[in-house]
Parts: structure tokens; C-alpha cells; sequence
């Protein structure tokens, strides 16, 4: 495990971080809309495009406080305040012929990447979240038969949030390890 960026990427991939700590901010519709542009544009198997994204921010705080209610509550003492939760959902099957889509996952979480990187590049970070109540989820948002609730993502402005546990601190102010790359590619 390493610490350090040994190789050229972009700067948006660097900067790229699952913050804890968010400022007080509004976030518009035009940083909304750039963001769900980055996911439109993302690829999928067959193009299908399954995801499906319903938010939350924090200007509208009934919505909100509903949406935060749904996540575990280690999630939830950060995660409240952020600029916009959203709930990211998966289409089950192909459109085209109903089969399931074993490539849902896949193609939801790339879109989502795309999102987390557009964020960067707004001034933004975006905190994927699986700590969440799915049933819960369910009761508070309407989600059609053929969708599944996948994660909740929390996006906002970095600041400070002196309500952070030391570890959680730690973290904030430290890029996690990774596998170099010897670790998980190699040549056939
Ligand atoms: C699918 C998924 C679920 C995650 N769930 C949580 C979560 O419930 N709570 C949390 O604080 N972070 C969660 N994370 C954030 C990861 O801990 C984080 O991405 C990882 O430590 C690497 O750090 P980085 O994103 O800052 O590079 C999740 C990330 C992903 C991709």
C-alpha cells in the first residue's frame, strides 16, 4: 500500500476525495444540472443507461431531513451538512428485451464517477455512501418495481466540521493508501 501519486493523472482525479467536512453552501441548478450532464454522458452496456438519480438539498429542508433520516447514523452526523443528498437507483432489467442487467452495477457506478469528478471540477466533492436503509429508503421516496435503491451520495463544499471524530479528522486530512499498481495489474 501506498500514499503517494506516482504517475501522471488529471488533477480532478487527484483532488477527488470523500470529504467529511462540508461548508455551509447552497448548491444551484446549474451545478445540479452539470453534474447529472457528466452522468448522462457516461457509457453502459448495450447503452442502457440505468441509473436513476432522486435528490434532496439542503435549501428544501423538509426533503431533506427525509432523505437524511434514511442513512446510518454515522453517516448522518456529516452528511447533514452537505449541499444535496441523492438517492442513486439501478433499472433491473434491459429495456430492450427485460432480461436482467448483470451490468447495472457497473454502469451506475461509472456514471456516479463521472458525477464525483464533474464535482471536482465545480469546486465540489462527492461522499458515495452505502451505509444507508434501504427499506427506509423505500417509504420516503417512490421507487418503481423494476429499480433498486444502490447508494446514497452526499455532495457539498469543503469546510470544517469540528463534530468530526479523530479518525474521521485523520482521514480528511489524509489521502487513503491503494494498491500500487504491481499489486492489481500485470501484463499476460
Ligand atoms: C460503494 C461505496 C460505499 C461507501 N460507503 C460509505 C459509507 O457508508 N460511509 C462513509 O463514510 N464512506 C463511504 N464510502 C467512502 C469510502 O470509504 C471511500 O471512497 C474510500 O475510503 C476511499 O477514499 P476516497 O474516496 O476519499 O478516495 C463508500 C464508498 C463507496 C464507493
Amino acid at each position: 500500500m501506498d500514499n503517494t501519486v506516482k504517475h501522471s493523472i488529471h488533477q480532478i482525479i487527484e483532488n477527488r476525495k470523500s470529504i467529511r467536512g462540508f461548508a455551509n453552501y447552497h448548491i444551484s441548478e446549474e451545478e445540479l444540472n452539470s453534474l447529472f450532464e457528466a452522468a448522462r454522458w457516461s457509457f453502459s452496456a448495450i447503452n442502457e443507461q440505468p441509473w436513476n438519480y432522486v435528490y434532496a438539498t439542503s435549501e428544501n429542508e423538509n426533503s431533506f431531513q427525509q432523505m437524511l433520516s434514511v442513512l446510518a447514523p454515522a453517516n448522518q452526523a456529516w452528511a447533514k451538512k452537505s449541499s444535496v443528498l441523492i438517492a442513486v437507483l439501478a433499472k433491473l432489467n434491459y429495456t430492450k428485451n427485460n432480461n436482467p442487467n448483470a451490468m447495472r452495477l457497473h454502469d451506475v457506478g461509472a456514471a456516479n464517477m463521472s458525477m464525483a469528478l464533474q464535482a471536482v471540477d465545480l469546486g465540489l466533492q462527492l461522499h458515495p455512501m452505502g451505509g444507508f436503509d434501504k427499506e427506509k429508503l423505500k417509504s420516503v421516496i417512490t421507487i418503481a418495481e423494476d429499480y433498486e435503491p444502490v447508494l446514497m451520495m452526499a455532495i457539498g463544499k469543503k469546510g470544517e466540521n469540528p463534530d468530526l471524530l479523530p479518525h474521521q479528522l485523520d482521514s480528511e486530512n489524509n489521502r487513503g493508501t491503494r494498491f500500487s499498481i504491481e499489486e492489481f495489474a500485470k501484463k499476460m
